[in-house]
């Protein structure tokens, strides 16, 4: 009986957490429905078979022990035990930031129903919901939300910083860092986190207080909407004695691709007079691993190969293939988010979505 009622309750309190989102729905729907579809919704094991598939190899997953919970289902009552994925206020009710070397940890505010944003207008700091009428008793105008107050004054939220309680960098239980995205591409500037992934794209942010455009909340990345990246990397070509070179230009101030499952691969295709040719192929990669081999990212002590094109970088790749002016060569820099190795061991080798290969970028360039 008494087991019961505890199921009962913890059925209600997942319900409540569940519900947040869809509260949010009623005046931010637009927002709503692209953060529906991002990772950031879909980044619990329920949810993302990748992380299941990794989850469920981990040696801590027979003791209970679910440490993703920081960053995956940061919204569990119970520290450490597989939750629901990340909410609204996952990110919205960020305080402040505690730095480890082990990974960072976002400190979340009290305050019910207070969330934190960015706005250039230095009068609005803390914005708790009003009305003004007028004589007749008719509302004339309104400021801020009936349900919540806003914090405007969270630096946090002004820049990418927001993002490095959960995207800075993680070390496994050797000490070794598994990934990191560098604070650089966080800070206030004309290119930031939200710069890049969260552009202002058209549609209100409110029902109640119309905006032409919003903060972009389906996350644009690896999954989800790459197309919209495809303006930070471009594709050069340069003549040669033997034939040409390649320049790929990574104008993102973090690796191109960031987690070690990911495969960059740059296609090349000649087009001439007499037909069209598929040059060879070249892959970028972080492999790591242990003792020169390739492991999980538990047993990791070591990057095994680093090939991936670094933040700001300009990678040449030489092409020994003879062009005549006139020639064309249609380029295409993709990735497969799932490398197809590393899919076999994880049993994910049947997810198709997961192993093919996924064009950010393509581009015909002429040779002159
Ligand atoms: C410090 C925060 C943090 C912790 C703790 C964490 N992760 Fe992650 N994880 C991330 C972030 C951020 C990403 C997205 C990074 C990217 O796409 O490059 C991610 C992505 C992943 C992915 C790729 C998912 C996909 O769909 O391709 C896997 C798999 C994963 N994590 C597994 C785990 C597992 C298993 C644990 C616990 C043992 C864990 N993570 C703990 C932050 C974290
Ligand atoms: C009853 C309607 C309503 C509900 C429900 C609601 N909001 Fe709002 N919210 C608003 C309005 C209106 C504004 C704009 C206020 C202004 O700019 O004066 C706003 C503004 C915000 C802002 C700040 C936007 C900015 O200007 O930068 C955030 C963040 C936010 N809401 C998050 C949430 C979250 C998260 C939820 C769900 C937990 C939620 N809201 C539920 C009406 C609502
Ligand atoms: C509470 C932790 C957390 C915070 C805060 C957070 N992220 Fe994430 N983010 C994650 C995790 C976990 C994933 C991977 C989810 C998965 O694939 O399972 C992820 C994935 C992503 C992806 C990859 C999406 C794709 O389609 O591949 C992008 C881009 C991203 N985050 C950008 C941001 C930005 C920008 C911010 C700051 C505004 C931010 N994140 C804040 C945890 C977080
Ligand atoms: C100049 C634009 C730009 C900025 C600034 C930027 N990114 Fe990216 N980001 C990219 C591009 C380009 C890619 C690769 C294309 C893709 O993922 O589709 C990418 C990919 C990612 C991915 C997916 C990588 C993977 O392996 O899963 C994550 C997560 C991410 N960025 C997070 C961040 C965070 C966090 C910040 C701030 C510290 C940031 N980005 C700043 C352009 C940018
Ligand atoms: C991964 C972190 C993250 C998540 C999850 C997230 N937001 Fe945001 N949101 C932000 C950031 C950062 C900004 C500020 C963007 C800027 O500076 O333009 C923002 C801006 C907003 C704004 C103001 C938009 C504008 O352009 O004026 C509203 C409203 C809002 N969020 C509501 C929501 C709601 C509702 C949800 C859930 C459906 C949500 N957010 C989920 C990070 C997040």
């Amino acid at each position: 009986m008494m087991l019961k009622i505890l199921l009962f309750v913890g059925l209600l309190q997942a319900a409540l957490f569940a519900q947040d989102d869809v509260v949010c729905k009623k005046c931010h729907a637009t927002i709503y429905h692209e953060f529906y579809d991002s990772m950031h919704r879909k980044s619990s094991p329920k949810e993302d078979k990748v992380h299941q598939a990794t989850w469920d190899l981990h040696p801590l997953k027979s003791k209970d022990d679910y440490t993703c919970a920081q960053c995956h289902t940061p919204n569990t009552q119970e520290s450490n035990k597989v939750g629901d994925p990340i909410s609204c206020t996952a990110c919205h009710a960020i305080a402040s930031i505690e730095e480890h070397p082990t990974a960072n940890q976002n400190i979340y505010t009290d305050k019910p129903k207070t969330f934190f944003s960015a706005t250039t207008n230095a009068e609005r700091q803390i914005v708790k919901f009003q009305q003004s009428k007028d004589w007749l008793g008719l509302s004339k105008s309104t400021e801020g939300s009936p349900y919540h107050t806003i914090d405007y004054t969270n630096d946090l939220y002004s820049s990418g910083k927001v993002c490095m309680g959960c995207h800075s960098h993680r070390q496994n239980g050797h000490g070794f860092e598994l990934c990191r995205t560098p604070m650089e591409g966080a800070k206030e500037g004309t290119k930031n986190c939200i710069t890049c992934h969260m552009p202002q794209v058209k549609g209100s942010a409110t029902s109640i207080t119309q905006t032409p455009t919003h903060a972009y909340h389906g996350f644009a990345g690896v999954y989800n909407d790459p197309k919209l990246l495809a303006q930070y990397v471009d594709i050069k070509l340069e003549r040669t004695q033997n034939g040409f070179d390649l320049f790929i230009i990574n104008h993102a101030p973090h690796d191109l691709m960031l987690h070690p499952l990911r495969v960059v691969e740059l296609q090349a295709t000649l087009l001439t007079q007499n037909g069209s040719k598929k040059l060879p192929s070249y892959s970028f990669v972080r492999i790591i691993g242990k003792d020169g081999k390739p492991a999980m990212p538990w047993l990791a002590t070591e990057v095994v190969k680093d090939t991936m094109i670094k933040a700001n970088e300009t990678r040449k790749v030489a092409f020994d293939e003879a062009v005549q002016s006139g020639d064309t060569v249609e380029v295409k820099l993709g990735f497969y988010p799932v490398d197809p190795k590393a899919a076999k061991n994880l049993n994910l080798e049947s997810e198709r979505s997961l192993t093919k290969f996924t064009i950010l970028k393509k581009i015909e360039l002429t040779i002159e």
